[in-house]
């Protein structure tokens, strides 16, 4: 039977996930319900994505025993505590939302429903997210592996303690937008030395999702991959002189903990 997972605020995230299960050939293990604030956004998603989408998150957890929390994270308190008399301890909340702790989910949805906290990303929409999960109050093996099954299918899932969440926010979770900016100044490149935007684009995309799927495949460490693009006095060594000189590897370290201690504080307020 299909697991029916009801998604609490239909928006990007929302839409991503459920985009990337009704693409997945398991599409069929999964049946949704989503809700949004306004009844203007719930009208247009039911007919975007030909799932039921309405603003009565009370009757998605009635419909619901998954319930995958995707509200901005200062909405995620008055959601819940809307919700908390309806919620069973046969009900699992996975919350996807950057900063809000476990404990905060438990104590703000009543205690009784078992909580996963669980960052992904956006390219969940093609079956290539990254999603980390946790466990929170009340939950078994059988939970875990629930949200691993729902989230290995949009890409690839794993499982980390609580405590490493804000740091995989900031580099998988906001991680698809540095890409894109990298992407993008790779293109601009592409046009600065001839190229039409378009093949400039393409060039950059697929280097980066080719060394990607390298790095991913090969399990070799990425230094030892640079060194075989590398050859004595060729031009990759002035091209990665240029990347050092302009400090890219300590920006990027700078951004992911720029990101990281910005959930972090999100999260104490
Ligand atoms: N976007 C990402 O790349 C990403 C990655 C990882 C995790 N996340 C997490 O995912 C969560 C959602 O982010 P997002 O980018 O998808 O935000 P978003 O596009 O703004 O979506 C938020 C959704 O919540 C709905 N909503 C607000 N209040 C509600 C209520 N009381 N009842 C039901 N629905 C309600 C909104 O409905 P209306 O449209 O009607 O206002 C909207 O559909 C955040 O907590 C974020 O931390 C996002």
């Amino acid at each position: 039977m299909a697991t029916r997972i009801g998604i609490l605020g239909l928006g990007k995230m929302g839409e991503a996930l459920i985009k990337g299960l009704q693409a997945s050939k398991h599409s069929k293990d999964f049946a949704f319900q989503a809700t949004t604030r306004s009844i203007e956004s719930a009208a247009e998603a039911t007919k975007r994505l030909a799932v039921e989408c309405h603003t009565d998150n009370q009757k998605l957890a009635a419909g619901s025993k998954v319930l995958v929390l995707c509200v901005k994270p200062h909405q995620a308190q008055t959601v819940l505590s809307e919700l908390a008399s309806k919620l069973t301890a046969d009900h699992l909340i996975i919350s996807v939302c950057a900063s809000v702790t476990t404990a905060q989910i438990s104590e703000w949805s009543g205690g009784r429903a078992a909580v996963v906290r669980a960052m992904p990303n956006t390219p969940c929409l093609i079956g290539e997210g990254m999603t980390v999960f946790c466990a929170g109050q009340g939950v078994k093996a059988e939970h875990m592996r629930l949200t691993e099954n729902i989230f290995n299918t949009v890409g690839r899932a794993i499982a980390l303690e609580e405590p490493l969440m804000d740091g995989v926010t900031g580099l998988s979770g906001c991680g698809p937008a540095y890409i894109y900016l990298i992407i993008e100044a790779l293109s601009e490149a592409g046009v600065k030395v001839g190229l039409p935007r378009k093949t400039a684009t393409l060039l950059a995309a697929q280097t980066m999702a080719g060394a990607a799927r390298m790095v991913l495949e090969r399990g070799e460490h990425p230094a030892a991959l640079k060194d075989e693009v590398t050859t004595p006095a060729g031009c990759t060594i002035d091209g990665l002189m240029a990347l050092e000189e302009g400090k890219l590897r300590v920006t990027l370290i700078k951004a992911v903990l720029a990101a990281a201690k910005r959930s972090k504080s999100l999260g104490k307020k």
